[in-house]
């Protein structure tokens, strides 16, 4: 068994077991990935244990943009006063029932934010965003680092920076 990050393929990898607890993770990862992929709304990327192919965590990347307002103001002083900045949203990330407490979490946000890093190199971005649907999950955010938007303490970001700091 060999454990691989891969982009979500219809009829490759099987959505129907997934549970991670947040019935709206698991929604989506059902019923609405692959449309988004195919739309180019957002990418994902799955984590299976090859050959099995039920997922086991996935994530999903798309572009964005904030307001400079959002950003604390020591990380903003820097920054042009452009009404949106680019980032890059990792707008879902989850985890198997099955599979929690393993470090998959961790290996899927690391994964994310190295490809964030590599893609920012080409099309900029200052921050990767993550949205956080309640406490837990805001607490596994701090954890790595993310630091909260000014208004709104459920949504987080790491400045592109700080990532190629741990690379
Ligand atoms: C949050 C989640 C992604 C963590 O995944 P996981 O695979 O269980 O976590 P890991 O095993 O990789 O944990 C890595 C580290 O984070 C810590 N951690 C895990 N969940 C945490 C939480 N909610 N708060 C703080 N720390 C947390 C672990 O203790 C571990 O730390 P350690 O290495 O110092 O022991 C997973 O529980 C999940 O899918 N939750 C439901 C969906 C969700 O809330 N997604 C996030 C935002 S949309």
């Amino acid at each position: 068994m060999v454990l691989k990050i891969e982009l979500l393929a219809k009829g490759r990898h099987l959505r129907s077991q997934f549970h991670c607890g947040k019935e709206s993770l698991d929604r989506y990862i059902r019923q609405q990935a692959s449309q988004d992929l195919k739309r180019r709304v957002a990418t994902v990327f799955v984590l299976i244990d090859a050959p099995d192919s039920n997922i086991l965590a996935y994530y999903t990347l798309s572009s964005y943009t904030v307001d400079i307002g959002v950003l604390n103001d020591d990380f903003a002083k820097h920054l042009p006063r452009y009404p949106r900045l680019p980032t890059t949203l990792l707008g879902r990330l989850a985890v198997d029932n099955s599979a929690k407490g393993k470090g998959f979490g961790e290996l899927m946000l690391v994964d994310a934010l190295k490809k964030s890093l590599e893609v920012s190199r080409q099309i900029a971005s200052l921050a990767v965003i993550a949205e956080a649907l309640d406490e837990e999950a805001l607490g596994f955010y701090l954890k790595y680092g993310f630091l909260q938007f000014q208004q709104d303490p459920m949504k987080l970001y790491l400045p592109m920076q700080s990532i190629a700091e741990l690379f």
